[in-house]
């Protein structure tokens, strides 16, 4: 088996903020050329500019990943100028309110981003990884792929659970091939979206203090340590896992 260095192109979808953000510095940090692909062109610009300032390789790509066929095109574009070795599927909305609320558009818009967006993302480098014969791919799943969410979020918690299935049967299907697939699932991370849903009538810190056993909410850093890890030749035999990084919210 081989143990070179992965192909250092590494695509981040949602990787203008938040986590994104963190998982793209990371990446930046071990040597890949990292696409930062957002659907807010201005903030990917801005990532990847403070990222090149600080001395790496980062190029910001606009992207809604609800739109298939972009998605495609800017996947192979990227994989054209540094073929990617790493595909991390992080884009994601929240969606909150009860159940009974929730629009048909609404429903349609969650799955589109945070499920059929991870799947077609997922298939567009798959399709360019699996014949080089290695390729790692990394999913943003959730402790709500597991557990419900604090505040009503049945269709936010349905497609964390369908990243985490997507997960199991994408790596079962691919492993023969050399190309992983793992996941993140996150619990609480100071981000813009944690804030959102925290606003809606619990504080991060009323949060922290009543659900998290290790007394803080995670921040973007905690949750790239864990995809540089299943990205990187070390996990080399991992494949189809989920790792939770919650700082005890499921034990
Ligand atoms: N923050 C948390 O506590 C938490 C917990 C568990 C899971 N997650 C997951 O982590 C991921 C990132 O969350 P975050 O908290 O950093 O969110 P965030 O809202 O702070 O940042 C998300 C980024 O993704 C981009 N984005 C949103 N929709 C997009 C689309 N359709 N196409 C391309 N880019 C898009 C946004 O512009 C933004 O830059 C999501 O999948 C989320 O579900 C977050």
């Amino acid at each position: 088996m081989s143990t070179d260095r992965p192909t250092p192109g590494a695509f981040v979808t949602g990787g203008a903020r938040g986590i994104g953000r963190g998982i793209a510095a990371a990446l930046a940090r071990r040597g890949d050329v990292v696409f930062v692909a957002d659907r807010d062109g201005e903030a990917a610009a801005a990532t990847a500019t403070e990222l090149v300032a600080e001395g790496y390789d980062a190029r910001p790509v606009v992207l809604d990943v609800a739109d298939v066929d972009a998605t495609d095109a800017a996947i192979a574009a990227a994989d054209a100028e540094v073929p990617l070795g790493t595909l991390v599927n992080n884009a994601g909305i929240a969606l909150t309110g009860p159940l009974v609320d929730v629009t048909p558009d609404e429903f349609d818009r969650v799955i589109a981003v945070n499920l059929r967006g991870v799947y077609f993302a997922l298939r567009a480098a798959a399709r360019r990884m699996v014949p080089r014969g290695r390729g790692s791919i990394v999913n943003i799943a959730s402790t709500s792929g597991f557990t419900a969410s604090t505040s009503p979020m049945t269709v936010y918690d349905l497609t964390k659970g369908g990243v985490r299935m997507l997960t199991t049967t994408a790596a079962r299907e691919l492993a023969p091939t050399g190309v992983r697939v793992n996941a993140v699932a996150p619990g609480t991370v100071d981000t813009e979206l944690t804030r959102a849903v925290a606003a809606d009538g619990r504080s991060l810190d009323e949060l922290m203090a009543t659900r998290i056993p290790m007394g803080y909410v995670g921040q973007p850093e905690d949750i790239a340590g864990a995809v540089a890890y299943l990205s990187s030749d070390v996990a080399r035999y991992v494949t189809g896992h989920t790792l939770v990084v919650d700082g005890g919210w499921l034990t």
